[in-house]
C-alpha cells in the first residue's frame, strides 16, 4: 500500500516534469507559446497568467505596467510615462509616446535663480520636478487598439497585489531603505502611506498599499477618468498645492498618449524598430549600430582594446548629436533623416582613428559622478501569435521626484529633469543639452529610453531594451551586437560585461570585469579615463531561436528579482 503510494507519487512527478519540459523545451527560459520578462518575478507572473488566459502581447504590457506599479515602486508606475515599440503577428510596427509633458505654467528659466544659476536639485526632487504623467492614457491606448481581453481583467492583478500585498523581495527592502530618509523629508507630515516609516523595511514583510487599491479599482472602472478627473486628479491637484508645484487640472484633463510611426532602421541584415523623438533613444542606437557596420566591429575579439576604443569612439560622437539637435519634435525640427543617412555617419566617423583618442568638447563644470542605474524599467512581451511588444516606463530617478500623492499611495515623477535645465550644464545623468530640450509648456522632455525590436529576414528576431538613464542607449547597442557582431546567445548577450560613455563627461564607465588589466592600461596610453561602475543597465530580452521558440533572457546577473516567465 504505502510502496503503492509512493510509485504513484513518482508517476506523478514525472508526468508533471514531462508537461512542463514540454512548455519550457530543452533549457531553462525557452518557451513554446509566449513569454514575458520584467524586473519582477510577480509582474513577470502576472503577464504570463494574461497570456495564458488568452491575452495578446498587448494585453499582457497593460496589465505588467499596473503590476509593476504595485510591486516596483522605485520604476514601476502609474504616474511617470514611457514608450512601447510594437510589431504585431503580421509584421506591423508602431510606437506609443506616453512621455510626460511639462506643465502649462512651466518656463524656460524655471530652475535658475535670480543671477541664472540652478537651482540645485529643484529639477530633481520635490513637486517642481514632476511632469504631467502619461503611463494611464497610454495603457488606456494601447488596449483600446490592440487589446483583446477586458480592461477590468487587465487592471484586476495590479489590485489584487496592491490589496494583499507585496512580500519584500531583499533587494527592494534595501532601495527603500536607501531612499527612506529623502522620502520621509518630501512627505513629512503625511500619514498612512505604506512607504513612510521610521524604521527599516525588511526582507519577506509584506506590503499592503490601500490607497494605491482604491486608486487602481478607479482606473479599472472608469479607465483614464479613473486618474485625469475625478477623486484620484483632485488627490494629485491638493498634493501639487500643498507643495507648490504647477500641474494643474486642465494639464491632467488635456494630457494625451501619441501613436508615433516607429523609427526604422537596417543594420546588417536586420531590421530595426525603435522609438523615434520626442526620445533619443532610436537615432542614437541606429547611428551606433551604422558606426558598429562601418568598422565591422565582429572582427575584433569581444572586450579587446579595439572593441572598446571603436564603441567609446561612436558613442561620443552619438550622444554630441544628441545634445545638440534632438527634442520634441512638436516643438523643434528634429533632423531624423539627415542624422541617419549613410552619407551623414560615414563622414560623422571618418576621424576616428586606432592611434588617437578624440577629445570631447569642453564644458562648465558639471561633474556628475554618479550614474542611477536601476531607475526606469523595461519590459518585453512575446505572445502565441507572434505579436511583440517592448516597453520602458519610468519615474526618471529612482521613486521619482520621492513625493508620494497623499491619499493616494504613489510617487510622482522627476522627469522634468531630463530637460536641458540650462544650456551646457548637466542633468542627473550628466546629459547636456541645448535649445531643442529647452523647458516649453506642454513639451515632452527627450529620453534616452529605447524599446527596440529586431527583424531578421522579416522574422521576429529579438524584443530588447533596459532602464538606466543615459546608459539605456549603450546597454542595448551591446546587447544587440553582441548577438550580431559576437554571435552571442540570448542570455550571454545580457549577461556579458558592458561598457558606456557619453561624450560629456569624458570618461569610459565600465563594469567591474568589463576591461582587462591590459587592455585597461591600453586605453588609458591612449587618453581614456576609465571609471568603474558597479552595474551598467538591466535588459529584459526575449530572442526567437532557430526552432522558432522564445528564449527569455532576463538580467539576473545584475538583478537577482528579473524573470522570464512563460509557458
Ligand atoms: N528618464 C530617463 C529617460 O527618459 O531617458
Amino acid at each position: 500500500m504505502k510502496l503503492n503510494r509512493v510509485l504513484s507519487i513518482v508517476v506523478l512527478l514525472l508526468l508533471l516534469l514531462a508537461c512542463n519540459q514540454n512548455n519550457k523545451l530543452k533549457s531553462d527560459n525557452v518557451f513554446k507559446n509566449g513569454v514575458v520578462v520584467t524586473a519582477h518575478y510577480l509582474a513577470s507572473d502576472v503577464g504570463n497568467n494574461i497570456l495564458k488566459q488568452g491575452g495578446n502581447a498587448f494585453d499582457a504590457a497593460v496589465a505588467v505596467q499596473f503590476a509593476l506599479a504595485v510591486v516596483y515602486p522605485r520604476a514601476g508606475n502609474i504616474a511617470g510615462g514611457g514608450f512601447a515599440v510594437i510589431r504585431t503577428a503580421k509584421g506591423e510596427s508602431e510606437s506609443l509616446d506616453f512621455r510626460e509633458k511639462a506643465p502649462k505654467a512651466a518656463s524656460e528659466k524655471m530652475y535658475l535663480d535670480a543671477n541664472g544659476n540652478v537651482i540645485e536639485g529643484l529639477s530633481e526632487i520635490g513637486h517642481l520636478a514632476v511632469g504631467v504623467p502619461g503611463s494611464v492614457d497610454g495603457m488606456v491606448k494601447l488596449h483600446e487598439k490592440y487589446g483583446r481581453l477586458s480592461w477590468e481583467k487587465l487592471v484586476q492583478p495590479a489590485i489584487d497585489l496592491a490589496k494583499n500585498g507585496v512580500i519584500l523581495t531583499a533587494l527592494e527592502a534595501d532601495k527603500l531603505n536607501a531612499y527612506r530618509e529623502r522620502i520621509n523629508k518630501v512627505n513629512s507630515g503625511k500619514i498612512n502611506c505604506c512607504y513612510l516609516r521610521k524604521t527599516d523595511f525588511k526582507k519577506g514583510e509584506v506590503i499592503k498599499n490601500p490607497e494605491l487599491e482604491n486608486v487602481l479599482i478607479r482606473i479599472k472602472e472608469q479607465g483614464r477618468k479613473g486618474f485625469y478627473e475625478g477623486e484620484t486628479a483632485e488627490l494629485i491637484i491638493s498634493e501639487m498645492q500643498r507643495g507648490k508645484g504647477l500641474i494643474s487640472k486642465e494639464d491632467l484633463l488635456e494630457y494625451k498618449a501619441v501613436w508615433r510611426p516607429a523609427l526604422i532602421g537596417k543594420y546588417r541584415d536586420c531590421k530595426l524598430i525603435s522609438m523615434p523623438p520626442p526620445s533619443s533613444g532610436g537615432i542614437a542606437l541606429l547611428q551606433l549600430l551604422k558606426g558598429a557596420e562601418e568598422f565591422n566591429l565582429g572582427q575584433y575579439q569581444f572586450g579587446s582594446f579595439e572593441h572598446i576604443h571603436l564603441m567609446v569612439e561612436l558613442e561620443r560622437r552619438v550622444y554630441a548629436d544628441r545634445a545638440t539637435w534632438l527634442g520634441d519634435p512638436d516643438y523643434c525640427s528634429v533632423p531624423v533623416n539627415k542624422l541617419l543617412s549613410e552619407e551623414y555617419l560615414v563622414n560623422r566617423f571618418s576621424n576616428i582613428s586606432m592611434d588617437n583618442k578624440s577629445n570631447s568638447q569642453e564644458i562648465k563644470a558639471g561633474n556628475v559622478e554618479v550614474i542611477e542605474s536601476f531607475e526606469t524599467t523595461h519590459f518585453s512581451v512575446v505572445d502565441q501569435w507572434g505579436n511583440a511588444v517592448s516597453v520602458t516606463t519610468t519615474l526618471n530617478g529612482n521613486y521619482g521626484s520621492k513625493v508620494i500623492v497623499e491619499g493616494g499611495g504613489f510617487f510622482l515623477n522627476n522627469e522634468m529633469d531630463d530637460f536641458s535645465i540650462k544650456p551646457g550644464v548637466p542633468n542627473q545623468f550628466g546629459l547636456v543639452g541645448g535649445k531643442a530640450n529647452a523647458i516649453e509648456p506642454e513639451k515632452r522632455m527627450l529620453s534616452s529610453m529605447a524599446p527596440t525590436i529586431v527583424e531578421k529576414n522579416g522574422k521576429l528576431f529579438m524584443v530588447t531594451g533596459s532602464p538606466g538613464g543615459s546608459t539605456i542607449i549603450t546597454s542595448v547597442f551591446q546587447n544587440i551586437i553582441n548577438a550580431v557582431e559576437f554571435k552571442m546567445n540570448p542570455q550571454n548577450c545580457v549577461n556579458a560585461p558592458r561598457i558606456h560613455s557619453q561624450w560629456l563627461p569624458d570618461k569610459v564607465y565600465a563594469e567591474t570585469d568589463a576591461i582587462s588589466p591590459t587592455v585597461k592600461r591600453n586605453l588609458q596610453d591612449l587618453g581614456h579615463t576609465i571609471q568603474e561602475q558597479s552595474r551598467i543597465g538591466m535588459m529584459a530580452n526575449i530572442a526567437v531561436n532557430e526552432d522558432g521558440l522564445l528564449v527569455g533572457a532576463p538580467d539576473t546577473l545584475r538583478h537577482k528579482d528579473s524573470r522570464a516567465i512563460g509557458y
